[in-house]
């Protein structure tokens, strides 16, 4: 039976992510800052933080993650221009867009390395390409996701020598409380996507940045 780890499992795309697993007979291993009521092995895991990280690590010490999945995100504030920016909000988003999976990533590398399939998945954003972005708003949450989108693909190098594919997801604009009550697409539709391009990544897929439903996104 494979496993999955989620990050970011308490709502949105993550229980999402948990509910198919879940469905498909895989191990799943849900993790949030309140892991009351999560699906499947539920863990607590604040991804921002060392010691919530090493706590984990150290609760699944030599037992192999198929697929890591870096769900975890927030948007802070969304506004347009550069006019009166909260920096420490963006210092803040930066952490837990950018640093924190790369941080989650680099402690599991080891239970990844040992296990059948081998795969992280990161979700990141079109917002965060810089070839798509025209508009002047969300200068926080889109710089963040460009550095994640660099971060992942720099890692990738390096973990693709221990057999490790590393790839980005664009979700799509999903009903999520993220993503709003007029987004695009439902939460069903999103992970039905990105899960039947999951099912199909191998080792040369490494470094991809992926739209949900298979194409690939241009940086
Ligand atoms: N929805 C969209 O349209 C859309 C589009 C593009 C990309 N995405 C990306 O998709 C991912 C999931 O988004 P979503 O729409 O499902 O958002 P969501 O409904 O707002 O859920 C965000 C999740 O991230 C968790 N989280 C936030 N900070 C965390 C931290 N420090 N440690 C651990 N968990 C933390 C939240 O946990 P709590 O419950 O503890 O807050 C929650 O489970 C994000 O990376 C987002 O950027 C979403």
């Amino acid at each position: 039976m494979p496993t999955v780890l989620i990050t970011g499992a308490s709502r949105g795309l993550g229980k999402g992510f948990a509910e198919h697993y879940t469905a498909a007979g895989w191990r799943v291993i849900s993790t949030a800052r309140n892991p009351d009521g999560l699906v499947g092995e539920a863990l607590p895991l604040d991804v921002t933080s060392d010691a919530s990280v090493q706590s984990l690590v150290d609760s699944l010490a030599g037992e192999p993650i198929d697929l890591l999945l870096n769900n975890a995100g927030i948007t802070g504030p969304r506004g347009t221009g550069v006019a009166g920016l909260d920096y420490a909000a963006w210092a803040e988003v930066l952490q837990v867009d950018a640093i924190a999976p790369v941080r989650v990533a680099a402690a599991l590398a080891d239970n990844v390395a040992q296990s059948d399939r081998k795969l992280m998945v990161f979700i990141s954003s079109i917002m965060g390409s810089i070839t798509q972005t025209s508009s002047s708003d969300s200068i926080f949450y889109r710089s963040a996701k460009a550095c994640l989108n660099q971060a992942v693909n720099v890692m990738s190098n390096d973990l693709k020598s221990r057999g490790i594919a590393s790839v980005l997801f664009h979700p799509g604009w999903v009903r999520t409380d993220m993503g709003g009550a007029g987004a695009a697409i439902d939460v069903t539709t999103s992970i039905r996507g990105m899960t039947n391009v999951i099912e199909r990544l191998g080792i040369d897929d490494n470094g991809r940045f992926i739209n949900y439903d298979g194409f690939d996104i241009p940086w």
